[in-house]
């Protein structure tokens, strides 16, 4: 069985493809959010899943929030932690306490559009702007820099006529995101990876 904590910050969509998905071999044991009204918690409660609130801004130093953030995923003996829109930077201690243990879902074909300042509604505002005819999602480990980390999978989503960002958002989270997410944590899980 393997031990999952999801990090979200915002509406969970992916948190949901998750737990919709009942993967075999995976428990769902922790979602955390940094965003204390993040309908992502309710997801979670409403899926009997432990929810907790951790943000950066009830401790005094930010050093003191990655080091308590690790402590409570260990606490829980989490072997997979899948940041799910979760907009806080990952330190490089929760990098190192974690080992190829952290993946993230970034929603477009990495390595375009990904890096400092590419996410949410910003990272398909670039795909539009450039006039990419086909973008889509990346599911990827995380290491210490910001979407550079090894790719595990990948989903292409073709742009249409007339797209507006939060058009093309919605269409990669359904036919991309919420595939490819799944699908990670379940090779993960049962040994798909090599
Ligand atoms: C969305 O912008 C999604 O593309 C990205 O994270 C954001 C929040 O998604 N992966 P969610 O609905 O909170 O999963």
């Amino acid at each position: 069985m393997l031990n999952v904590a999801v990090l979200v910050s915002g509406g969970g969509t992916n948190l949901q493809a998750i737990i919709d998905a009942n993967i075999p071999n995976v428990d769902i044991k922790l979602v955390i959010s940094n965003n204390k009204k993040a309908y992502a918690l309710e997801r979670a409660k409403n899926a009997g899943i432990k929810a907790l609130c951790l943000s950066p801004k009830d401790y005094e130093d930010r050093e003191l929030f990655h080091e308590d953030l690790i402590k409570t995923l260990q606490e829980h003996e989490i072997q997979l932690v899948v940041l799910a829109g979760f907009l806080v930077n990952i330190s490089p201690k929760m990098v190192q306490a974690f080992p190829r243990k952290i993946i993230n879902i970034h929603p477009s074909l990495i390595p375009s559009f990904c890096g400092k300042g590419y996410y949410g509604l910003h990272v398909h505002e670039a795909a539009l702007e450039r006039g990419v005819k086909v973008t889509g999602a990346t599911v990827h480990y995380v290491d210490e820099g910001t979407d550079t980390g090894p790719i595990i999978l990948q989903k292409p989503v073709m742009v249409e006529k007339g797209d507006t960002p939060e058009i093309l958002q919605k269409r990669v989270m359904e036919q991309a995101e919420w595939v490819i997410l799944p699908k990670a944590i379940e090779m993960i899980a049962n040994g798909g990876l090599e």
